[in-house]
């Protein structure tokens, strides 16, 4: 079966094999024990507990990093690589806090999929629903995994009715639970016919699993109690009847999801959920790009940036940049043209994300996520390719919702806020706003923690202590038109008129009243609420 729409070409083997997705869930619904049993079937790691290990070793170097711990949110994105049966999968992580809705937004622009992980005791929470929205945005498809069956939880069809009704999209069991709560045995894998039984004295063991011919095969009772037996096969039956079958061009198409019941932190559906991935889940998938998409499977070159992150190590002040591939076969060394800018970049060090470690990607395909270390060049939204001028699409900056002045503790460091707010500009961690009357800085955000995060990080990655301050104005909005009508509009409104990192005109104010009357004012003017980036 070919995973993808039914009117593309083959993809090569390289490229078919490969499942990029990220995974999106609430905070606490187990999101990041279950990325680790990922990597630890993977073979990436060898042990469970080597993700957290890592992170807390990593805590330790910044209050940055503890203050992600405090609050029990991720705030940094990273991609990770791994193999599973026959399939390289690309994870990419997306920070699970609404603060930083901006940045899996555009994490979610270089996926192809997304793992939905929920709770079974909780169903659909706030943060899900809002991530799975900007899912829908862009049709990815989704595949969901029911977490912490091991304990209480709710009843099975409670649960997939609360997705149909608030997700507005059609779910089909894909395994279904036996048991609940402390009689929690394991599931039947309706897509394979097997009964996997879940070990709770080893956490790490992969489940037993049996073969089974149907689900009147006798078997089911030698393994199954009785009543438990008598009330799944009764659930089974109704879910026949209720739900839709499985139609893989569906779930393609974003527009049902199919659901696994599994315990992560049990090591338990995990295997499952990776064969639904690697067998419903979409190969790369084209790009839009103007003036045309870019196709997986054409020959050059071609991928984008979809994110920053600067002093990833603070001795070495680098800067990475995640690229998404998003055609052809890269080998390292190659030399792409830059197409903001269009010079030549020669790509000598990109790096390839393993769970462990960073290692030299001496090779990527479309689909595949690599880092490549740079002095400030790249920018979201760039685009690589072999020499035509293609410009990936659809990321998004939005306008700030929340605007803060902001002064270096010590006033004759000026300069170096200016270096340290542009960097993290540039990274898509605030925007910056430097008003065309007086001195200083604006910094919008879209949610508060952002503020403190940049706070943060000003001091401890360039020593900085700094202080936000009220601003007078709470909404920004970039400015477009003729370049006559625009500065005119510009003079007559100086004290409204900022710049934003890239040198664009902002408009600044705290009135919708404001931007109405320019609207009316203006009519050649165009006030604008979000920016594409490129
Ligand atoms: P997140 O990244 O989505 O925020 O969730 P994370 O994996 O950190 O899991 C949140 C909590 O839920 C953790 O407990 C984790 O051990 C627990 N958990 C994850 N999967 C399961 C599961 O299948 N069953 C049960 N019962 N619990 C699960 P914690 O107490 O916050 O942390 P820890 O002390 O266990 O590390």
């Amino acid at each position: 079966m070919s995973n993808t729409a039914s009117n593309r070409p083959e993809l090569p083997p390289e490229i078919a094999r490969r499942r990029t997705f990220a995974i999106i869930s609430h905070p606490d619904a187990g999101k990041t024990t279950l990325t680790e049993k990922f990597l630890l079937y993977g073979g990436a790691i060898q042990m469970a507990g080597q993700v957290r290990a890592k992170g807390e070793a990593r805590r330790t170097r910044s209050d940055f990093m503890k203050m992600e711990q405090d609050r029990g949110i991720s705030v940094s994105a990273s991609a990770m690589s791994f193999d599973f049966s026959s399939f390289r999968f690309n994870l990419v992580d997306t920070p699970g806090h609404s603060d930083f809705s901006e940045d899996t937004y555009r994490t979610l622009t270089a996926v192809d999929a997304a793992v939905m992980v929920i709770d079974g005791a909780k169903g659909v929470e706030s943060q899900t629903q809002k991530l799975f929205e900007v899912c829908r945005l862009r049709d990815l498809p989704i595949l969901t995994f029911c977490n912490k069956m091991d304990r209480e939880s709710r009843d099975t069809f409670e649960i997939i009715d609360e997705i149909q009704e608030n997700l507005a999209i059609d779910v089909t069991p894909a395994s279904w639970p036996i048991g609940v709560g402390r009689d929690f045995i394991g599931c039947y894998d309706l897509l394979r016919d097997r009964l996997e039984l879940m070990d709770r004295a080893d956490r790490n063991k992969v489940a037993e699993s049996i073969e089974i011919n149907g689900l009147d095969d006798p078997r089911l009772a030698e393994h199954v109690p009785a009543d438990l037996l008598d009330k799944f096969l009764e659930e089974v039956e109704m879910a026949k009847e209720l739900l839709p079958k499985l139609d893989p061009q569906s779930v393609l198409e974003g527009h049902m999801t199919p659901i696994w019941f599994g315990s992560a932190i049990n090591s338990f559906g995990v295997q499952e959920l990776m064969h639904g991935i690697a067998n419903y889940g979409p190969e790369p998938q084209p790009q839009t790009a103007s003036p045309r998409e870019i196709a997986p499977e054409e020959k050059k070159v071609a991928g984008f940036v979809f994110k920053v992150q600067a002093n990833m190590d603070p001795k070495h002040r680098d800067r990475v940049a995640f690229v998404r591939m998003a055609s052809g076969h890269f080998k390292r060394g190659m030399k792409l043209t830059h197409v903001r800018t269009k010079k030549p970049m020669a790509i000598s060090n990109p790096v390839l994300f393993l769970a462990s470690d960073r290692e030299l990607a001496e090779e990527a395909w479309a689909g595949d996520i690599i880092g490549i270390p740079n002095h400030g060049q790249l920018r979201i939204g760039d685009t690589l390719t072999e020499g035509e001028a293609l410009r990936v699409s659809g990321i998004p900056s939005f306008a700030p919702e929340l605007l803060q002045g902001v002064r270096a503790g010590d006033p004759l460091k000026a300069k170096h806020l200016e270096k340290a707010l542009m960097q993290f500009a540039e990274e898509g961690a605030a925007k910056v706003f430097k008003p065309s009357i007086g001195s200083g800085f604006i910094v919008g955000v879209v949610g508060a923690l952002q503020f403190e995060v940049l706070a943060s990080r000003i001091e401890l990655e360039y020593g900085l202590p700094v202080r936000f301050e009220a601003s007078q104005f709470t909404s920004a909005r970039w400015v477009s038109g003729e370049k006559e009508a625009v500065e005119k509009f510009a003079d007559a409104n100086k004290q409204h008129i900022s710049h934003d990192h890239d040198g664009d005109i902002v408009y600044l104010t705290r009135l919708q009243w404001d931007i109405d009357r320019v609207g009316r004012d203006y009519p050649d003017v165009k006030l604008t609420a979000t920016k594409e980036m490129m």
